[in-house]
């Protein structure tokens, strides 16, 4: 069975036909209006959320398909106890495709082993976030016409910031591109994301100020720190304003630098950057439909191709660290894989402390 849990179950030439397929139904919506008739969309939300769930059923119903929305899953049986195993066994029966949001790290892999029907990972915990990728890759290309020889800064939470993770992931595998990880202390790369960075060999740099860093930059990824994340709200008071990207601050920008953000902002872009044309993020939510467009198409199409997630090699036992792994909420055996010397755990990545 065939799933996007992560966005490296997609190679660069799968992404590059994904980008072309949601170009051609930008130009030629009527071409793909009953593409999926008689096709359903399951999407299973058990945390908030408005742009990812709203396009992908926009994109479910522009492609002729229905849509079958879970968005309270406290209305569900969840709240008597259900395993998510067992909804997902459930919800496959219902659908030709779900499209899943969930607060722990590895949950969208733990539903996809159960699921006869092609899962995608709308967002699990801090982990990754593979369709918003797709919707910032869109945006990158239609922006700046190229993937290669850019030097993204990504500023903010880069530590609970699932977007950040899953393009880092997206964008390492593009000839020439550089990182500069734009955050306070507290807020860095988690261990996973460093090492990722470090195998593939591309440059990055990890630093604290923003004005010194813009005008470096290709694209400027600005992100929400992640409230829902932390343990110790006194924590969150600490960081929450670390960032404020203003007009003024632009102006040390290229002047065809992109300001992209995944949405939705706090105060981490002030409103008077909205009316700059650097400023793509409104066009981004737009990609993103068209990308999921494209993605649905495909998974239903080649739905009985084998899943990276299957090919995944287990090594040894042992209890993960993190305290949103989902092998903490439910019964499963912890898994862990080596990955040069590393040892990290199946479901979220989470490195294991010796
Ligand atoms: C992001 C998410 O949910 O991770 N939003 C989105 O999907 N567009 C970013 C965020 O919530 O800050």
């Amino acid at each position: 069975m065939r799933h996007l849990l992560d966005i490296t179950d997609l190679s660069v030439e799968e992404i590059e036909d994904l980008a072309r397929v949601a170009e051609d139904i930008a130009e030629h919506p009527e071409k793909y209006a009953e593409s999926c008739k008689g096709k359903k969309l399951i999407t299973l939300f058990f945390e908030p959320s408005t742009r990812t769930r709203m396009s992908f059923e926009a994109a479910m119903w522009e492609l002729g398909g229905s849509v079958i929305s879970c968005t309270d899953m406290n209305t569900s049986s969840v709240v008597k106890g259900e395993t998510l195993a067992d909804t997902m066994r459930v919800a496959a029966n219902y659908a030709d495709v779900v499209a899943m949001r969930h607060p722990y790290e590895g949950a969208a892999y733990v539903a996809s082993l159960q699921s006869p029907v092609p899962v995608i990972n709308a967002g699990d915990g801090g982990h990754c976030h593979p369709t918003q990728t797709l919707a910032d890759l869109l945006t990158v290309h239609r922006e700046l016409g190229r993937f290669d020889d850019l030097t993204v800064g990504l500023c903010g939470d880069l530590k609970y910031g699932r977007t950040v993770h899953s393009l880092i992931n997206a964008m390492l595998r593009y000839k020439g591109v550089k990182f500069v990880l734009i955050s306070p202390e507290e807020l860095k790369l988690p261990d996973y994301e460093l090492d990722a960075l470090k195998r593939a060999g591309a440059p990055f740099a990890e630093v604290r100020d923003l004005e010194e860093a813009i005008p470096s930059l290709d694209v400027l990824y600005m992100t929400r720190v992640q409230r829902e994340r932390f343990d110790d709200p006194a924590a969150y008071e600490r960081v929450k304003d670390c960032y404020v990207l203003t007009e003024e601050k632009l102006s040390a920008a290229k002047e065809k630098m992109i300001v992209m953000h995944p949405l939705p902002r706090v105060n981490e872009i002030s409103a008077d950057v909205d009316g700059d044309p650097r400023a793509a993020y409104f066009r981004q939510t737009m990609n993103g439909k068209l990308m999921r467009m494209a993605l649905i198409l495909k998974l239903l199409k080649e739905k009985n191709a084998p899943s990276a997630a299957e090919k995944r090699a287990f090594v040894s036992g042992g209890k993960c660290a993190n305290k949103k792994c989902i092998t903490r909420l439910e019964k499963l055996p912890p898994l862990f894989t080596a990955e040069n010397g590393a040892e990290k755990c199946v479901y979220c990545e989470t490195h294991r402390k010796a």
